[in-house]
């Protein structure tokens, strides 16, 4: 691939996503393109580059380009202390600040094939009686619509349910069907799916989002796109509400929007939000 190959896709990737295109995923662009230039029958890389640029309006191919260098890594009870967090500190603070209205509503952004968005619904499930009986809605979103689908089927592999999930829930919420664990009506229906692009208006009325956890995402975004992402999530989180970012993210220096809670690494608040939670000095 040549460089202006490389810049264009870059680029385009930048626009469409977010997503940062350094010199060191050279090789991984490459690779990942690959099956894009097979099925559109181009010259290589450079092929690719051009049909994209003579036809900026292939909206398909373009979402194929971003859908190929997303990297969807997650797994279940992914980094176990967010979850923890929201369970033994959180949890009861909503249970008592909504027990007039009973409602919740999470949003698990950029949620790759679903597993986090679950572990919400079954950490809330395990919480048992505060919420019982409240309109619950966990809404899990990413930009890649393929994996949207799966994140849908609720179909899991032996490796999937052998990362982060106990094998306690494994038997409580999950059906085994050969070699595939699905999972159970019951859970599922407390979630639902949707594609969502971070980089456009999310799909939210403004303070309408209480726990939001966007982890593992905005560490493959450049800067500017990571201050609007922050500002698209800041427009729907409640006043009251938590955002749960990444062990290795940070929303500090990022239009200071949000601040982090004392004792809490990864846990924010809104900036302007009339809390009682300390927050870090
Ligand atoms: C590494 S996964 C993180 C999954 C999950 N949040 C976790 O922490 O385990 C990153 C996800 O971000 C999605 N993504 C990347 N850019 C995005 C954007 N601009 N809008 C929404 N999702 C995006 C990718 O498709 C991918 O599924």
């Amino acid at each position: 691939m040549n460089r202006a190959a490389f810049d264009y896709f870059a680029d385009l990737l930048r626009r469409e996503s977010g997503l940062q295109m350094t010199p060191e995923k050279y090789y991984l662009l490459e690779t990942r393109l690959l099956h894009i230039v097979q099925q559109q029958g181009v010259a290589g890389i450079e092929g690719l580059a051009s049909l994209l640029r003579r036809d900026e309006g292939n909206r398909a191919v373009r979402q194929a380009v971003v859908e190929a260098m997303a990297t969807h890594e997650t797994s279940f009870f992914r980094d176990i202390t967010p979850f923890e967090r929201l369970r033994d500190v959180f949890l009861p603070m909503f249970a008592a600040a909504r027990a007039a209205d009973k409602t919740l509503r999470l949003w698990s952004a950029a949620c790759a094939s679903g597993q986090e968005a679950y572990s919400l619904a079954m950490l809330l499930r395990e919480y048992g009686a505060p919420f019982d009986g409240w309109d619950v809605r966990i809404t899990g979103t990413d930009i890649s619509h393929d994996i949207i689908a799966r994140a849908q089927g609720g179909a899991y592999s032996q490796f999937d349910v052998q990362r982060g999930l106990p094998a306690r829930l494994l038997v409580k919420y999950f059906m085994q069907d050969g070699e595939t664990w699905r999972i159970k009506d019951d859970i599922r229906r407390m979630v639902s799916f949707r594609q969502a692009n971070l980089l456009q208006p999310p799909p939210f009325a403004a303070g309408g989002v209480d726990i939001l956890f966007c982890r593992n995402v905005l560490m493959y975004l450049d800067m500017s796109s990571r201050v609007r992402v922050l500002q698209g999530l800041h427009g729907v989180m409640h006043p009251k509400s938590l955002l749960f970012l990444g062990a290795a993210e940070s929303a500090g220096g990022l239009g200071g929007m949000f601040a982090p809670l004392a004792s809490m690494p990864g846990v924010y608040v809104r900036s302007d939000a009339d809390t009682d939670l300390p927050r870090a000095p």
